[in-house]
């Protein structure tokens, strides 16, 4: 391993540079008008991955391609793990938000800023580079290795589980390792012990043949927006908590242990607050600030559109409004059980006059670990080795909805070990990655694929 080490240690300066060309490619899966550089970033990764020593290709989906990278030398006793990632980014806008453009990977203060830095290229091409040193030093890996990076992780991975289905044989594998999560905090390595699912859908309510005259119309019919505004509202009670019949049904509660633990961890509710720049706190009663990020389901609106949203006054009635709203869940609720409920409340709720119609976006299912086993526990010394501090188990707020479908098919176990930052910005304008995670991360790696050989 000190040869590995070595090496990383030789050659950051070089990592970073590649890092750069890889980030500087715009793989905005969201955007057809961004499909030929989605591709590119496909290929480049490829590419990348034979550089380092494995063998790789594209393999074509419906939409964006699939980048599958293998290395199999170590022979059928050793393990085999199967690194998963995404090559594809989310759209960058408001782009004037940005310090630097999201495309030109910028060092300031310690950080990598770039659209992907942090989700997911930085994070998946720290594998690369473990792999790498591994190849380089010794010609070999104590593992088997399958890396598979997708180009549609940020729009729903809508042609993922067919490729999985087709493809069990070639993914066959002991541990699913995906680096796509963050640290608890600066300095603090972490483990993930779950990941919310996610129901995404389009509201649209319709009102009359046309836009109309407020004056003319106004007080005769019902307004789509005031319509819309009546449904969100219906959608949380006065606690915090979702008022949806029968939303919380299969939701597991939690064991009391877990919850201790969770409830340990260094947070502070007041130095959250201040950093969020937010006047208070505010979700589910009864539970901590990390019990409703990690182990309680949300509701909420992402986006709204109805009416005049241009410069002064335009005294109209809207005949159309539409709200984003998005669900992210939690063990055992299911994303299609969540649509029905959803119809049954609409139907409650909307005022008469107008018509509603649901629109799904995407799904996913909520993710719980296994958090012992031998995987976790060489998770836990590597990076240990790596950070020179233990690392806390953490859940997850945000989806990745292909974990469970990869469990469940390929039979094996998935190890979440990330190194974003709260606070690294991402979806949002100015993302970032650390260096030092960067940096300290490949060694994790290098350290962890040693571990599981
Ligand atoms: N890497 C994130 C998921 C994530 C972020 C998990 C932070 C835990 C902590 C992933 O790229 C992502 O953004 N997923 C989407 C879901 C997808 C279906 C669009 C999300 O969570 O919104
Ligand atoms: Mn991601
Ligand atoms: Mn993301």
């Amino acid at each position: 391993m000190t040869d590995v080490l070595s090496f990383i240690d030789a050659n950051l300066g070089r990592f970073r540079s590649e890092l750069y060309d890889f980030l500087r490619i715009p793989s905005i899966s969201a955007k057809a008008e961004h499909d030929a550089d989605t591709r590119r970033a496909a290929e480049w990764f490829s590419d990348e991955l034979i550089r380092a020593g494995l063998d790789s290709e594209i393999l074509e989906t419906q939409g964006h391609p699939i980048v599958l990278g293998e290395w199999r030398g170590a022979g059928p006793d050793a393990p085999t793990v199967l690194i998963y990632g995404h090559y594809d980014v989310q759209p960058p806008e408001p782009l004037e938000l940005w310090t630097s453009p999201p495309f030109e990977p910028t060092e300031r203060d310690g950080r990598i800023y770039a659209r992907g830095s942090a989700d997911d290229k930085g994070q998946l091409f720290m594998h690369v580079k473990a792999l790498e040193a591994h190849l380089k030093t010794s010609s070999e890996l104590p593992i088997n290795v399958v890396v598979l990076a997708e180009g549609e992780e940020e729009v729903g991975s809508p042609n993922l589980v067919p490729f999985v289905d087709a493809n069990t044989d070639r993914l066959a594998c002991d541990i699913i390792l995906i680096s796509d999560t963050g640290m608890f905090a600066e300095g603090i390595p972490s483990l993930g012990f779950s990941l919310r699912g996610l129901a995404y859908f389009e509201l649209h309510v319709h009102g009359a043949r046309s836009d109309l005259h407020s004056g003319e119309y106004g007080g005769a019919v019902m307004n789509p927006g005031n319509a819309l505004a009546k449904i969100i509202a219906s959608l949380h009670d006065a606690d915090g908590r979702v008022a949806i019949r029968g939303f919380y049904d299969d939701v597991v509660e939690w064991d009391e242990e877990t919850r201790r633990q969770i409830n340990d961890l260094p947070h502070d509710d007041e130095e959250y607050r201040a950093g969020l720049q937010v006047p208070e706190l505010v979700g589910e009663s009864g539970f901590s600030t990390l019990e409703r990020l990690w182990i309680r389901p949300t509701c909420d609106v992402n986006g709204i559109l109805c009416g005049y949203t241009g410069e002064g006054a335009k005294t109209v009635l809207p005949n159309h409004a539409m709200a984003k709203v998005s669900f992210r869940l939690v063990p055992d609720q299911s994303d299609a059980k969540i649509r029905g409920l959803l119809e049954a409340h609409l139907a409650d709720v909307t005022p008469p006059g107008v018509t509603v119609e649901i629109k799904e976006l995407h799904g996913g299912r909520p993710w719980k670990a296994s958090v012992s086993g031998k995987a976790f526990e060489a998770a836990a010394e590597a990076l240990e080795e790596a950070f020179g501090t233990k690392p806390v188990s953490m859940g997850g707020g945000g989806s990745i909805p292909i974990v469970v479908e990869f469990e469940e098919r390929l039979d094996a176990t998935a190890l979440l070990v990330g190194f974003s930052l709260p606070g690294c910005n991402l979806h949002a304008p100015d993302e970032w990655l650390p260096i030092d995670n960067f940096e300290t991360g490949i060694a994790a790696l290098a350290i962890l694929y040693d571990k599981l050989g």
